[in-house]
C-alpha cells in the first residue's frame, strides 16, 4: 500500500544556479538515503549535538541556526529539489561545514536512517498545512510521527513545531500532548518558543500578511 505523503512533489522550475549547485556541491553536503542507521560521527567527521530540520524549504532557518551554532551538526531533509539546490548554494557561499542534506521523505529518513536517541532537536517549521478536512490525514504531525520523533530524541532533546495555521496548531498541540514520551516545556497546552528559533521564509510571509504564528516545544 502506498503510504500517505505529507507533500505533493511539484518540482517547479530549477534555476541554473540551483542545478549547478546540485551538480557541484552535492558531493560535499549531500547524503544519499540509506536503509540502515547513519553513523553520524563519520558523516560529520566529529561528535557533536545533532539537529534535524524537516522540510527546510528555502533553508533560511537552517542557515541562520547552523551559522550561529557551529558547535552543533545539522541535518536538513527536504523533498523539493530546487530548494535543496538553493540550500547547497547558500551553504557554500557561507562556508558552513556543519550541515548535511538529504532529499527524501523525512518520515522514511526517521524510520530507517536515524539512530534511536541520537537527535538533540527536531525542527518542523511551517509544515504544509493541508487545510481541507479531508486532507488532514496528510499532515506530517500525527500520533505515529510524534512517537517516532520521541524515539529519535536524546533524553531532554526537543521537538519544535511552528505553524501559521490555527487548526494545525491546535491539532499539533493535541497530538504532541497525547504522546506519553514528550512533555511541553511551557506547561500543558501552552504555546511558545518563537524566540528559540531563527525566522523561516514561510514565517516571514505570514508576518508580512499579519497572520499570527504558533510555536510549541516539547521535550523528550
Ligand atoms: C510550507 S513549506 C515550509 C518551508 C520552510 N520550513 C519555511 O518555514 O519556510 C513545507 C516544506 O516541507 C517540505 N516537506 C513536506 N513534507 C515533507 C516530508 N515528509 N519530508 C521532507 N520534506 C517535506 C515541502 O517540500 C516544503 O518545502
Amino acid at each position: 500500500m502506498r503510504p500517505i505523503r505529507s507533500y505533493v512533489l511539484r518540482q517547479g522550475r530549477m534555476t541554473r544556479a540551483q542545478q549547478h549547485a546540485l551538480d557541484t556541491l552535492w558531493r560535499r553536503y549531500g547524503v544519499g538515503f540509506q536503509d540502515a542507521p547513519f553513523d553520524f560521527d563519520a558523516l560529520f567527521g566529529r561528535r557533536a549535538p545533532r539537529v534535524l530540520e524537516i522540510g527546510f524549504g528555502a533553508g533560511d532557518a537552517l542557515l541562520a541556526e547552523a551559522g550561529a551554532h557551529p558547535e552543533n551538526d545539522y541535518l536538513g531533509v527536504e523533498v523539493h529539489r530546487p530548494g535543496v539546490g538553493n540550500l547547497l548554494r547558500r551553504l557554500d557561499a557561507q562556508g558552513l561545514v556543519n550541515v548535511r542534506v538529504i532529499c527524501r521523505d523525512a518520515v522514511e529518513v526517521l524510520q530507517r536512517s536515524i539512530p534511536d536517541a541520537s537527535l538533540s532537536a527536531v525542527y518542523v517549521f511551517f509544515p504544509d498545512p493541508w487545510p481541507k478536512r479531508r486532507h488532514h490525514k496528510r499532515r506530517l504531525v500525527q500520533p505515529s510521527f510524534a512517537d517516532l520523533v520521541a524515539r529519535k530524541l536524546t533524553p531532554g532533546g526537543r521537538l519544535h513545531l511552528a505553524t501559521d495555521d490555527e487548526d494545525y496548531a491546535r491539532q499539533g498541540m493535541h497530538v504532541l500532548t497525547r504522546c506519553s514520551k514528550l512533555k511541553n516545556i511551557h506547561g500543558p497546552g501552552v504555546f511558545g518558543g518563537a524566540l528559540l528559533r531563527a525566522p523561516s521564509r514561510f514565517e516571514q510571509r505570514a508576518l508580512r500578511e499579519e497572520r499570527p504564528v504558533w510555536d510549541m516545544v516539547f521535550e523528550g
